[in-house]
């Protein structure tokens, strides 16, 4: 049975690319666009307005770097370069489909955020990047030890004052009120796929938003703003979402059998649970921090 699985281990060989499965839809949902073009707002607010130089980590498709692109033509910013680095191959092809105006060089580099002072070396002065930015993906590298060197990697290409701005929507937090929904989603799809949970199969370790913190905190820099806030993702972005192989792969991680189960068939039943729950609707809470390193 073909089974597409996505890398996104953080280490060991380049992700493989994902075709009719990505997070290219989802990233195009208005909802989404909004929560992060409101973070990328406050952070474009302590850029130079002469040049500055903004690195976007787990770039994916480039929404950060557009959204960049949108506040440094609002704000009338001189000058700017920004670049994007992703393993994944092929949402770096979409990537590079954006065209920047002529003020704004936009560069995307196949890697990992582990590596990024190897990565950026002779791209940035010797100064260091303006801000830094890790949007809803932090949650996707697997392990303490990973997440911290992504973070630590990040912190370490910044200038003194430069500030580094995270989001993830994938936090103890992220389903708040509306668990109960989210569970009975998910039961409802396995329900369809004739799977049942597997009590055995260790949960993926989901961090707090305090944990989170705390790790950026431990890279040296301080937390100039933090908050939690509630998207209802509409039905449009769920049915987005149900196409995004590593959000398919994590709801039915502790499903019996689920190995043995193709991502069509995964994606299909995530999508039509949705429908027989009969809701508009979905809410989720993103939290999000801007730090900044102590000059
Ligand atoms: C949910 S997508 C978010 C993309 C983008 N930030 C956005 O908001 O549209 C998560 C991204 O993390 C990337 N990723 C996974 N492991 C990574 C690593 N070690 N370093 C950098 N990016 C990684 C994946 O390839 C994927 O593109």
């Amino acid at each position: 049975m073909t089974h597409e699985t996505p890398d996104i281990s953080g280490i060991g060989e380049l992700s493989k690319p994902t075709t009719r499965f990505s997070f290219e839809e989802f990233s195009r949902q208005p909802e989404y666009r909004q929560v992060n073009r409101e973070l990328v707002v406050r952070l474009a607010g302590y850029l130079p307005k002469n040049v500055f130089t903004h690195v976007d980590v787990a770039t994916g498709t480039g929404l950060v770097p557009e959204l960049i692109i949108e506040q440094a033509a609002q704000n009338g910013y001189e000058r700017g370069a920004i670049i994007g680095v992703d393993p994944n191959r092929v949402s770096l092809q979409v990537a590079r489909r954006i065209v920047p105006p002529p003020n704004i060089s936009l560069e995307f580099i196949e890697g990992y955020g582990q590596d990024l002072a190897r990565l950026t070396a002779g791209r940035i002065s010797n100064g260091g990047a303006d801000s830094v930015s890790i949007h809803d993906a932090i949650h996707e590298i697997p392990g303490e030890e990973n997440k911290r060197g992504i973070l630590t990697s990040m912190a370490g290409i910044l200038k003194p004052g430069g500030v580094l701005s995270y989001n993830s929507a994938f936090t103890a937090k992220g389903m708040g009120e509306s668990a109960m929904k989210w569970g009975k989603w998910k039961l409802e799809a396995m329900r369809k796929l004739g799977g049942r949970r597997d009590k055995l199969v260790e949960a993926i370790r989901i961090y707090t938003p305090g944990e989170y913190r705390e790790m950026i905190e431990d890279t040296g820099l301080k937390v100039i703003h933090e908050d939690l806030r509630t998207v209802a993702l509409s039905k449009d972005a769920i049915r987005a979402i149900s196409r995004y192989p590593a959000f398919i792969e994590g709801v039915f991680a502790d499903m019996v059998g689920q190995s043995d189960v193709s991502i069509e068939d995964k994606s299909k039943a995530l999508i039509e649970a949705f429908d027989n729950l009969n809701l508009n609707s979905l809410e989720r809470n993103w939290h999000e921090v801007i730090a900044q390193k102590v000059k």
